[in-house]
């Protein structure tokens, strides 16, 4: 699967990935909120994630799909997005993403979900999106609410890091279809 946006190409990851998953996310900004993400993070760990995708990436059904962000200028790599636990009976899924430091603040995150989330509902024809976000994360909090999501609970002491050991507050954002712009 390959989705392009005005400044991005969201691919498939390929085992070439690994010393730039390393380069970009072992960094404690970025993995600090999250969950599954160790730190340091080692060759080791870039290798069993991208092993992990080529061997998703082949299943029929799928029921997630990780994806490489990268500049569809220059090629490089900067972070990734995601779809998880898809469940085409409820027609639901969640959604995970980061990308390196240096990129924050351009409306790049925003570009390559916009492109995850129409994909999840036009060609996959989910109907529901879930976001996670750990209460203190303000930049991933405050893009949910700016993509639309709703703010549908807050589950207490319900998740803890692996990079730091911390347990934090947990907010469960809810994007519905018939609530997304086209
Ligand atoms: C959260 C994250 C993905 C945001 O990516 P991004 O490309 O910087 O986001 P965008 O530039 O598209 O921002 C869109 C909007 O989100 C909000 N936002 C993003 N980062 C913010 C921050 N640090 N503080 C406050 N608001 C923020 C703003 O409303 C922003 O719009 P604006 O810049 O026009 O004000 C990025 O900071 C990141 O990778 N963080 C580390 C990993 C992580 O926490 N992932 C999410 C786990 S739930």
């Amino acid at each position: 699967m390959e989705l392009e946006t005005e400044r991005l190409v969201l691919r498939e990851y390929s085992p070439n990935d690994v010393n730039d998953i390393i380069l970009k996310i072992n960094d404690l900004d970025v993995s600090k909120y999250l969950e599954v993400v160790p730190y340091p993070y080692t060759s080791e760990d870039g290798e069993w994630f991208v092993n992990h995708c080529v061997e998703n990436s082949k299943k029929t059904p799928r029921d997630k799909y990780e994806m490489a962000i990268t500049l569809k200028e220059s090629g490089e790599f900067i972070g990734g997005v995601g779809l998880s636990n898809i469940d085409t009976y409820v027609g639901s899924a969640e959604l995970g993403y980061w990308i390196g430091k240096n990129y924050w603040r351009q409306g790049i995150m925003t570009e390559a979900i916009d492109a995850l989330i129409n994909f999840a509902f036009y060609k996959l024809e989910l109907n529901r999106l879930i976001l996670s976000a750990y209460v203190p994360n303000t930049g991933s909090n405050e893009l949910a609410k700016k993509l639309g999501f709703t703010l549908e609970g807050t589950t207490r002491q319900s998740a803890r890091t692996k990079s730091t050991g911390k347990i934090y507050d947990t907010n469960c954002w809810g994007l519905l279809k018939q609530e997304w712009r086209k």
